[in-house]
């Protein structure tokens, strides 16, 4: 039996790959940031090349670190950052565009056109989202816009089109399988969660030849094997999930009704619905958690695009921090905000405002601001979002949670937790593992090889690390104000 799982996590800002063993444990990680572009205002791209080159190094580090080879790993999984789209010559294997990352805004007039009260709830219906710039499908026409003979390659099958799972899918396969999961199809608004399939209605409506569109398998099989040459031997890829849903996943949130909230680059809360679709009527998306055994599991989530990253733009645009840890001990120099709300809008505003024209806010700054209220108010931001979309989900789904489940790299901050906890009156849970979003593909990968017999044999490695309760504080004066404040950045750009 071979010793180990790898994760190749493909985020929105570095790629890792991590080896866990039998136990569910991290034993290994390599991890690389990659360049973000911001070509022109509201837009964002990554090198699809560069994606990859990273993340092969990554998983070629760790193996060497680990002084393991390709024998020694029973499967990789596959887990990314979602919706970000990426298209790519069949032929040549090379990308034809940078990839549009999720959080780029250059397709928010053409969304806006598409928002008639029919094609709303059409989308909707289908797809279980709001049409909106956030999705892949936008982002697939812009490409074929504006990439000369890009509309008639990709109708003469030519052209592929993947999220970022698919292309590494293709990269480490050497060209054989062009693949999704149900759960990242079901990020590019062509994809209809009730019958599984590519839909002919949408692809019409974004003019998308389906011979672009990757095969759609369940989340946890083989896809195919890694090119022998790439590190030595094949490995079969045996998981792919969408960041959040592996998440979902990794935090064993395996029963109805269970949430978690992911703290990464932006914040994500999802809630597992069973077999059932919860139509959102506080426009939370509908979304697909995992296909396992052929049993599709449905799930409610928030999307909050900015999370983690209000951190990384305090101390990466502002150098208002050395790193990010600093920032807890800023915000704890301070008693409370001293009246400052940040609300990070730098690319619009998600759940549950969903409005494509807000940009980031600072208010209430006084003579008497410190670097410290400042602090507090970026961690009070990611708190408060995340108390917002916990809110409406009690709203759309009828349960009113007592707990939630967090994780991801933000979450290890106990001064953001307890204010977590003191926001939304909730038990906060934090596992020993906060990498649940490389776990759950782990999982779900290690499930397809019997490397893990079942879900039971997985849901005894997870433990948790510590709890927040609520300590009583007053906030009902910063969540009016915190509503302000979102208010005042709403529909910002002209
Ligand atoms: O939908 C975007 C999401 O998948 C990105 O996740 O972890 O990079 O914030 P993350």
């Amino acid at each position: 039996m071979s010793k180990y799982i790898i994760t190749v996590d493909a985020g929105t800002t570095s790629e890792r790959a991590i080896i866990f063993n039998k136990k569910g444990e991290i034993v290994n990680v390599s991890q690389r940031e990659f360049e973000q572009f911001y070509p022109k205002p509201g837009w964002v791209e990554h090198n699809p090349l560069e994606i990859w080159e990273t993340q092969k190094f990554t998983i070629t580090d760790v193996l060497e670190k680990q002084g393991a080879n390709a024998s020694d790993i029973a499967a990789i999984g596959i887990t990314n950052q979602r919706e970000t789209t990426i298209v790519w010559d069949r032929k040549t294997g090379k990308a034809i565009h940078k990839a549009i990352v999720w959080q780029d805004r250059r397709t928010a007039d053409a969304c806006e056109v598409l928002k008639t009260v029919e094609q709303m709830d059409l989308v909707q219906h289908k797809t279980g989202l709001l049409i909106d710039a956030y999705f892949s499908a936008s982002k697939i026409r812009w490409i074929l816009d504006h990439v000369d003979g890009a509309q008639e390659r990709a109708e003469n099958g030519e052209l592929a089109f993947g999220t970022v799972d698919s292309w590494l899918l293709w990269k480490l396969t050497g060209g054989k399988v062009h693949a999704t999961d149900v759960s990242n199809a079901s990020r590019t608004m062509l994809f209809n969660i009730h019958t599984l399939e590519w839909d002919e209605e949408l692809l019409k409506m974004f003019n998308v030849p389906k011979s672009m569109l990757p095969d759609v398998k369940s989340s946890s099989e083989v896809y195919g094997h890694t090119d022998a040459d790439l590190f030595g031997a094949e490995i079969p890829i045996a998981g792919i999930a969408g960041d959040q849903q592996s998440a979902l996943f990794g935090q064993m949130c395996t029963e109805p009704g269970m949430v978690k909230n992911t703290y990464g680059t932006g914040c994500f809360m999802v809630m597992n619905t069973g077999d059932k679709v919860i139509k959102s009527k506080h426009k939370l998306l509908s979304t697909i958690g995992w296909q396992i055994d052929g049993k599709v599991t449905y799930a409610l989530e928030g999307s909050i695009f900015i999370g983690g990253a209000i951190v990384q733009f305090l101390r990466d645009n502002l150098h208002f921090v050395d790193n990010a840890p600093e920032i807890e001990a800023m915000a704890k120099s301070v008693e409370d905000n001293g009246g400052v709300y940040f609300v990070p809008g730098f690319v619009g505003l998600g759940a549950p405002h969903w409005d494509q024209y807000s940009t980031g806010l600072m208010i209430g700054l006084t003579r008497g601001t410190q670097k410290g209220h400042i602090a507090r108010a970026a961690l009070e931001a990611l708190a408060l979002q995340s108390m917002e979309v916990i809110d409406t989900m009690a709203l759309d789904s009828g349960i009113e949670q007592k707990e939630l489940r967090v994780d991801g790299g933000a979450s290890a901050n106990n001064l953001l937790m307890q204010i977590q906890s003191d926001v939304t009156g909730l038990k906060i849970v934090r596992p020993e593992i906060v990498e649940t979003t490389a776990q759950g593909a782990a999982f779900l990968a290690g499930l397809a090889v019997g490397y893990w017999q079942n879900k039971e044999e997985i849901q005894s490695l997870w433990a948790i690390d510590k709890t927040f309760e609520p300590s009583g504080v007053d906030v009902e004066d910063v969540k009016k104000n915190w509503s302000r404040a979102v208010e005042r950045a709403k529909a910002w750009v002209a």
